[in-house]
């Protein structure tokens, strides 16, 4: 463990302190907030700039629109419920399927079975706010759940894998592909206990992953190799993370996709403050990556452009 701090150190990991202060304060300016703090307002942002996105199927504002989440819920056999505030996987209900008994119950990706009473009890508190940034009123928004694309079946036990990439100036620098596990309960939050694994930028190929701070070679409920996966529509999941710090304007994002088996690669939400234990999924620091950007991209260019410069300098086996 500690040999592995060890490389990080040597290849220019950046700490709390230097992303706070050094990348965000000065590169992501307030008022955008907003626009990335409330995945509601995120997705309409993406749909207006003909980004795909898990299609929307309904909002809960008000305590009294609880009465009509049975029927808003009732076409849909999978659906997601989640807080428009939420952070970290906190809140997210992944529903796969129902059964009729004597009254319906919905199926969670975890295999439990919920009642719609569990549901409007959920949808209450993230209304409260039990799970939204410090504790703000919320609402609860409920969108097409993602099947995730076959080429992720041997490593991931439940729920939906997400690619989250770094982007600088408007430069996707670094990405991991994020698994869910029988811990991380269906999400692809790593403190929830998903597995990292760090992705070649040049090509999308996944490396080794962490599973907290420990390197792994294999899905902890699968056992198989994690490494050697080719995400598919690379270059598709880099446009989106660039065009993306376009259409928000901050300068130091984290892009979450997902890519669906049917509607491709879609955007799920942004974060104006990602997390760094990005570079140990990637056994690399984030700073010659973030120097190199700063000193010789074409930052002006177009979004292909800005691609391909990632593509052909963050290569895994280049030095940054
Ligand atoms: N529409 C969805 N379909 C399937 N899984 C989802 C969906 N939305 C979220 N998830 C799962 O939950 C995780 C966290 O969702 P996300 O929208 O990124 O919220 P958070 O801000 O809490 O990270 C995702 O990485 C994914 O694994
Ligand atoms: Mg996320």
């Amino acid at each position: 463990m500690i040999g592995l701090y060890r490389a990080l150190k040597r290849s220019g990991v950046v700490g709390l302190n230097a992303r706070n202060g050094t990348y965000i304060l000065p590169r992501n300016s307030r008022h955008l907030y907003p626009l990335v703090d409330d995945k509601l307002r995120t997705k309409a942002l993406a749909i207006e700039a003909g980004m795909p996105v898990p299609p929307l199927y309904g909002v809960i504002e008000t305590e009294h629109d609880i009465g009509e989440l049975e029927s808003m819920l009732e076409p849909h056999q999978q659906f997601v419920i989640k807080p428009a505030q939420g952070s970290g996987g906190d809140g997210i209900i992944v529903v796969v399927g129902r059964m009729h008994r004597r009254a319906t119950s919905y199926r969670q990706v975890s295999g439990n079975l919920i009642t719609i009473a569990d549901l409007q009890h959920h949808v209450s508190n993230t209304l409260n706010g039990q799970y939204s940034l410090g504790g703000h009123p919320d609402r609860a928004m409920i969108e097409y759940c993602v099947r995730f694309d076959p080429v992720f079946d041997r490593v991931s036990h439940e729920g939906v894998p997400d690619i989250r990439v770094i982007v600088y100036r408007g430069v996707p620098v670094m990405a991991m592909l994020r698994l869910p596990t029988r811990m991380s309960g269906g999400k692809a939050n790593l403190h929830q206990g998903a597995v990292g694994a760090g992705v070649d930028m040049a090509t999308g190929t996944t490396l080794s992953g962490v599973l907290g701070n420990d390197v792994i070679d294999e899905h902890p409920d699968t056992g198989h190799p994690i490494h050697g996966i080719a995400v598919p529509q690379w270059d598709v999941i880099l446009e989106a993370a660039a065009r993306s710090a376009d259409i928000t304007g901050l300068g130091y994002l984290g892009v979450d996709m997902v890519l669906d088996r049917e509607l491709g690669p879609l955007m799920l939400e942004l974060n104006a403050r990602p997390g760094l234990n990005i570079q140990l999924a990637n056994r690399r620091g984030l700073q010659p990556r973030l120097d190199t950007t700063d000193r010789e991209a074409p930052l002006d260019a177009d979004i292909n452009a800005r691609v391909a410069f990632a593509r052909a300098r963050f290569a895994h086996t280049a030095h940054a």
